[in-house]
């Protein structure tokens, strides 16, 4: 089956999300609203990583070494974005997103807005398709669609962190710059923007979690079939997250979602 390396050049393949549709016109119009809305998928991507982790252990839908094989994958990430073992409850990326679209509002003077219904309703898409909802995770073919797609995903958001951030430079450089330039009152060594500088990008922390996403694929996804599942988890989260940047009905995404319920 597919070595590590194979994997990277499939994903690469797979992960065409530079159509971010209505974006720019929304961070041009109302860049708080559109970081609130952001950072509704920013706060449940870390949230079903830790479900699917959760689940796949103990459903061991590759064998009773699931648990090993995925745990320390997995565990890395959620560590890092839910700060579980943190010594500072601050150090930990909601905290971070929460924080980024507070200086926001107070650059603008404004208080910070509710997320749109249709954020929310993405949102919800997103974490329903990614952790899996309404499967039987124990099936293996089930379980190599979700790890398809944490890994569409992950690879998606390399990619999207450096849109939103070049857009929102491009589009708002004073707000920009006042981000870059102000630390937070309650962690002091970071500064606003630390939340949108650090996930993109080659350096970026969703590089990071991309190549443990293949990692993980390389230990189980071992057949054709599954094969073929992973990659229908990889394309539906990308067609989830396009739907998200182009505001489209979010039924189609859910629709997508059963569908894929019962790939292959
Ligand atoms: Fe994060
Ligand atoms: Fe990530």
């Amino acid at each position: 089956m597919q070595t590590l390396e194979e994997f990277k050049q499939t994903a690469a393949e797979l992960s065409t999300t530079t159509n971010l549709g209505n974006t720019e016109q929304q961070i041009k119009t109302d860049p708080l609203q559109f970081l609130v809305d952001y950072i509704q998928l920013g706060l449940k991507a870390p949230y079903a990583v830790a479900v699917i982790t959760g689940a796949l252990g103990n459903l061991e839908p590759f064998g009773s070494n699931t648990h090993d094989i995925l745990g320390p994958i997995h565990g890395a990430i959620v560590v890092e974005e839910m700060g579980m073992e943190s010594q500072n409850f601050w150090d930990t990326h909601p905290v971070l997103a929460r924080m980024l679209v507070e200086e926001t509002a107070a650059f603008f003077g404004r208080s910070v807005p509710e997320p749109t219904t249709a954020a929310k309703k993405w949102a919800q898409s997103f974490f329903d398709f990614y952790s899996g909802a309404g499967t039987d995770l124990s099936d293996p073919n089930c379980a190599a669609v979700v790890l398809g797609a944490h890994a569409g995903s992950e690879f998606t958001a390399i990619k999207e962190f450096s849109i939103v951030s070049g857009l929102l430079a491009m589009h708002h450089p004073d707000l920009y710059h006042h981000l870059e330039e102000t630390p937070l009152a309650k962690f002091p060594g970071i500064t606003a923007i630390t939340w949108l500088s650090c996930h993109g990008g080659e350096d970026g922390v969703e590089n990071i979690h991309a190549n443990f996403a293949l990692e993980a694929a390389a230990e189980v996804i071992k057949t054709p079939e599954l094969l073929r599942s992973w990659e229908a988890g990889f394309k539906g989260i990308v067609t989830v997250l396009n739907g998200f940047f182009t505001w489209v009905e979010p039924a189609v995404a859910l629709r997508l979602s059963s569908t894929l319920q019962h790939v292959p």
